[in-house]
């Protein structure tokens, strides 16, 4: 594997910066007629339209090239191959194995990683069949009818993301599958309005944590247990937890049944995580065809990602987007809107996807990175967003890449929302590119009688400079199997750009230090030790006065 940065290559780039810094995307579009093709990939329904961003035919291949000095292909092979690719930690991170359709062996320190997962998926199958049919019953001998899933990042933000967005499939299907709820906070309001409505005799508890170390999940399940003690004292309280986790002999010590554990190997990252049983939230609510379809939709983008040159490959081109956005053009942050309500939670899974991999500033090798790594990642749903940061979007001093992603076919049969709905996606990233000139608006008010130094305010406020960039994601629907293609596409472009960067994507060693550092302070609010002496003046204060309103 190549592992430094061919110069040359980086040199090109930076000239094909400077020829582009004088040129605007309108400009852009004017050079080339087939731009709108050209940027665009159009795949198995999918149109990926990178055209608005601010790069052209010849800056991709000179990315492409870049890519190949870095090494991306054999980092690629290497990562399916299930090679020790998290060099940090000396493990593989084989997400794409947990969704590999076929069964192929895949040898891991000695041992077939497809076979484990062929057996974790059957426990699985079982364990959602005998709950969704009422087979299994609760410590009373009802069935259960409510789940609630007890796990933090990865082992939350996947599930519940994929939960809530099928939720309409529920619906629509004969069965309409479990309730789950999503429990993660360590703030007890969390979990106490996750239980408000729910009776312990129907409800499952499902305790996902890769760790099984994890201070919010421990204290949420722990409570989840008091709970249920004391709305059925003395009862056997086993068959209404299942936990989900690499440690067994500690989800053992919880009290978890052993026939109730089911794995979460050290080979896949947690961010990495919802194909595996840490999935099977997703498999009470939908059923175990719908998570298969997920992980059929997943492979599918797997296979496109591993056989496609990369300026036709969507994880690849979005990869090589983001990276010449950051890096080169000096953007620092990244705005995703689904316009989708069902994709609301894919902002925050993607901030833990992204920000986690890439939020680095050392290299694979240990040593500084010079530029930037990771932009800040944020957004929330269209419309709503047009209705809270668009106007920074459009009339802000700076520009920042936005990330549509629409769905062409509706969900819905409710009207024609849906059509608005892509609309008012395709229209704001229109809006972005052209703004509105000074000319035009002046033209517009001066018709209406406004005249001098009023006329000039009115004409500057009203100026959207445009020129801002944006790529669109049209999906064909919104199913399974297209939600599948979608995470997949942005776990291998996160792969992609990090490669690019130079960075191990697979380890998370900054979300360490504060939760080393909260003990002493957990202990010192509780009033069992006083703070070690060395702790600034600030934190110090910050613990009395906390100490102090909790006393009074
Ligand atoms: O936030 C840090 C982290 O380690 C994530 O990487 C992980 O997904 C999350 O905590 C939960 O960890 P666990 O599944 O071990 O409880």
């Amino acid at each position: 594997m190549a592992e430094l940065a061919d110069s040359a290559s980086l040199q090109a780039l930076a000239e094909r910066k400077r020829a582009l810094a004088a040129t605007t995307l309108a400009q852009l579009f004017s050079a080339d007629a087939a731009r709108a093709e050209r940027l665009a990939i159009v795949w198995d329904g999918w149109r990926v339209d990178c055209s608005k961003e601010r790069l052209d035919v010849a800056t991709l291949g000179l990315i492409d090239q870049h890519a190949r000095a870095c090494g991306l292909p054999g980092w690629i092979t290497a990562l399916f191959a299930g090679e020790k690719v998290n060099l940090t930690e000396r493990r593989p991170a084989l997400h794409t194995a947990l969704r590999q359709q076929h069964d192929t062996p895949l040898i891991v320190d000695g041992a077939d990683v497809i076979a484990l997962v062929r057996a974790a998926q059957d426990r699985m199958r079982a364990l959602v069949d005998d709950v969704r049919s009422g087979r299994r019953r609760g410590a009373s001998g009802e069935a259960f009818t409510h789940v609630v899933n007890i796990g933090i990042g990865g082992s939350d933000l996947g599930p519940r993301l994929v939960c809530d967005a099928l939720a309409p499939l529920a619906r629509d299907l004969a069965d309409s599958g479990l309730p789950v709820a999503f429990v993660s906070n360590v703030d007890p309001e969390h979990l106490s309005r996750a239980l408000a409505q729910l009776d312990p005799a129907t409800t499952l508890f499902v305790v996902t944590s890769k760790t099984f170390t994890t201070q919010e999940t421990l204290a949420n399940a722990a409570s989840a247990k008091a709970w249920l003690t004391q709305a059925l004292p003395g009862a056997d309280l086993t068959s209404h937890f299942v936990a989900v986790t690499g440690n067994a002999a500690a989800a053992r010590a919880f009290g978890i049944a052993e026939d109730n554990v089911l794995p979460l190997w050290d080979w896949v990252g947690g961010r990495y995580s919802l194909w595996s049983p840490a999935g099977l939230a997703i498999a009470l609510r939908l059923g175990y065809e719908r998570f298969a379809e997920l992980l059929a939709g997943a492979a599918n983008i797997d296979a496109h990602f591993t056989s496609t040159p990369f300026t036709r490959n969507i994880p690849a081109l979005l990869g090589f987007v983001g990276y010449w956005n950051t890096r080169h053009l000096g953007h620092t942050q990244r705005v995703v809107v689904p316009y989708a309500q069902a994709l609301a939670h894919l902002p925050m899974y993607l901030q833990q996807l992204v920000l986690e991999s890439n939020g680095k500033r050392v290299a694979r090798d240990g040593t500084m990175i010079t530029g930037s790594t990771s932009p800040a990642l944020w957004g929330a749903p269209g419309t709503d967003g047009q209705h809270a940061f668009f106007q920074w979007l459009h009339q802000g001093t700076r520009e920042t890449p936005v990330e549509f992603i629409v769905a062409a076919s509706a969900a819905h049969t409710l009207g024609d929302q849906h059509r608005l709905l892509v609309a008012n996606a395709i229209a704001q990233a229109q809006a972005l590119l052209e703004g509105r000139s000074e000319a035009d608006i002046r033209a517009a008010l001066a018709a209406s009688g406004e005249q001098g130094a009023d006329l000039d305010m009115a004409v500057a406020a009203r100026v959207c400079p445009g020129d801002r960039a944006s790529t669109m994601i049209v999906m064909p629907e919104l199913s399974a199997y297209r939600l599948g293609q979608l995470i997949a596409i942005y776990e291998h472009r996160t792969f992609v750009e990090a490669v690019l960067f130079g960075i191990n994507p697979f380890d998370q060693f900054g979300v360490e230090l504060g939760k080393t550092l909260a003990r002493p302070v957990i202990d010192a609010l509780a009033g069992m030790s006083p703070l070690p002496e060395r702790i600034d003046a600030s934190t110090r204060a910050l613990v009395e006065h906390a100490r102090k309103l909790a006393r009074s």
